[in-house]
């Protein structure tokens, strides 16, 4: 099939755009909002190193696995797949691997989708706050930081406040995607990116000097063993796997785009350090204020929409600032959105033989319906927990369990079978061509690929899915 090469072939116009592009769809919600929540709930330290080790190496090998998948294929994931086998001789059928990433990908963009309109609410507040207090002073002057705290809780009583901002966020997402990889994903990435560094890097330097900075390096990398528990792995794993877009297709969709000139490797690299180097960095901007303020750690959604933004109260520019952090945070997730859209995209259009725009409006109108479940899920349909009988998901709302679905078992799942298909099915010189590697680094990362990935990921599987295996 020669699908992907007629005259609308899609591709990134250099190796900077698929390298923005990458980061972009790899630094985002899960980064600012997902990380310090995550690192909050599972106690810290362990969490977070062990977090480290599965990026390094689990995701990184992953990363490149998929990256070059796409390469070779020059399609969608699942044709990628697809075609990387067939060169090798083997079955056609594993690209089912990237078709449960295809619906990964579909399942996470229904629910990132709504927490992007979370920040979009955010922006409005802060904007209308700087226009009512003025440059000089703190977020929310005068008044009491409880009036803070309010605002995510009064969001989530809000049902279709909550509805008209997913819907505001997904139209947004399909703007871009709709447009194009080169003309839209692309531009997306090479403006907003710098820009969001920019942003952060100030807020980060201004936030490691004030509040309790010692403090949160302590409760972030102080490893405590007896905290490693099977559920802890899992969450970290799954959090390794978010951030760094894996295991659903999407660093397949996007690998399709790059020229034969780029080094897989080193890209992949550059795309898992910077997102690595922003989750750390956001953990760090966050949890200072949250100890300088006395508070709990101990995570859950609020940290960066609750905590952080009583940070910005006691600054002397903080409403400025919280604008700004507010309207970065919304440029990452936007980057990231628009790859979660582009995964299904790719495959449906190459399947349904759609014009672009077609495609995407499906993928939209469906994401968006689903978004409007997990949206209600923190208001009317609270109750609604279908798989709660599990333990896994026990009391969770359609919002949790979508996310607990794809980081703790699609993502996972995605990946081992990612890894063997590359270490063991793929052919070796198909491989070798495209991987950027040489000598014992080649070695090793094979090692990671056919051994550690697939043995680790399993174990972690079983013992954080059934954490009384281990008697915990
Ligand atoms: N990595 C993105 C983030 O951290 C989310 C994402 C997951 C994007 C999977 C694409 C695929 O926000």
């Amino acid at each position: 099939m020669v699908a992907a090469s007629g005259s609308s072939r899609d591709g990134w116009s250099s190796r900077s755009a698929f390298i923005l592009a990458a980061v972009g769809s790899a630094v985002g919600l899960g980064n600012m909002w997902r990380f310090p929540a995550e690192a909050g709930a599972n106690g810290g330290g362990a969490f977070v190193l062990f977090y480290i080790f599965c990026v390094l190496l689990i995701g990184l090998p992953i990363l490149l696995s998929e990256t070059l998948i796409g390469r070779y294929g020059q399609a969608s994931a699942p044709e990628s797949v697809r075609k990387v086998a067939e060169d090798s001789g083997k079955s056609k059928h594993w690209d089912i691997l990237a078709s449960f990433g295809v619906l990964g990908a579909f399942l996470v963009l229904s629910f990132y989708c709504v927490v992007g309109g979370w920040v979009l609410y955010y922006i409005g507040v802060f904007a209308q706050d700087l226009l009512a207090t003025g440059i000089t002073g703190g977020a929310f002057e005068g008044r009491p930081s409880g009036d803070i705290e309010a605002l995510l809780p009064d969001l989530f009583g809000n049902a279709g406040l909550m509805v008209g901002l997913h819907v505001l966020f997904i139209a947004i997402t399909f703007y871009f995607v709709a447009r194009g990889v080169s003309s839209g994903i692309e531009w997306v990435a090479t403006w907003l990116m710098p820009a969001f560094f920019a942003l952060f890097l100030a807020i980060t330097i201004y936030g490691a000097f004030t509040g309790a900075f010692s403090e949160a390096v302590s409760y972030l990398f102080t490893f405590d063993a007896s905290k490693l528990t099977g559920a802890v792995m899992l969450a970290a794993v799954g959090q390794a796997f978010f951030s760094l877009s894996l295991g659903v297709a999407g660093m397949m969709t996007y690998g399709a785009y790059v020229g034969r000139n780029v080094n897989l490797a080193g890209t992949s690299g550059i795309i898992a350090g910077a997102d690595t180097a922003v989750a750390l960095l956001a953990g760090l901007c966050i949890f200072p204020i949250v100890f300088a303020a006395g508070l709990e750690p101990n995570g859950g959604p609020g940290l960066m929409f609750q905590t952080l933004p009583i940070g910005f109260q006691s600054m002397p520019v903080g409403s400025l600032v919280g604008l700004l952090f507010f309207v970065m945070v919304f440029f990452a997730a936007l980057t990231s959105s628009v790859s979660l859209m582009e995964a299904p995209t790719a495959w449906l259009k190459g399947k349904a033989n759609l014009a672009r725009p077609a495609a995407t409006l499906i993928v939209t109108i469906a994401a968006l319906l689903l978004g409007i479940l997990a949206a209600l899920s923190f208001n009317t349909m609270a109750d609604f927990q279908p798989f709660g009988f599990i333990p896994l998901f026990e009391g969770q709302g359609m919002f949790d369990v979508l996310d607990t679905v794809t980081s703790k078992i699609l993502m996972p799942i995605g990946a081992i079978l990612t890894a063997l298909f590359v270490g063991w099915i793929a052919e070796r010189r198909l491989i070798d061509a495209e991987n950027g590697l040489t000598g014992g680094l080649e070695k090793f990362w094979l090692f990671l690929v056919r051994w550690l990935c697939p043995l680790a990921l399993i174990i972690i599987l079983i013992v954080g899915i059934f954490p009384s295996i281990l008697g915990e």
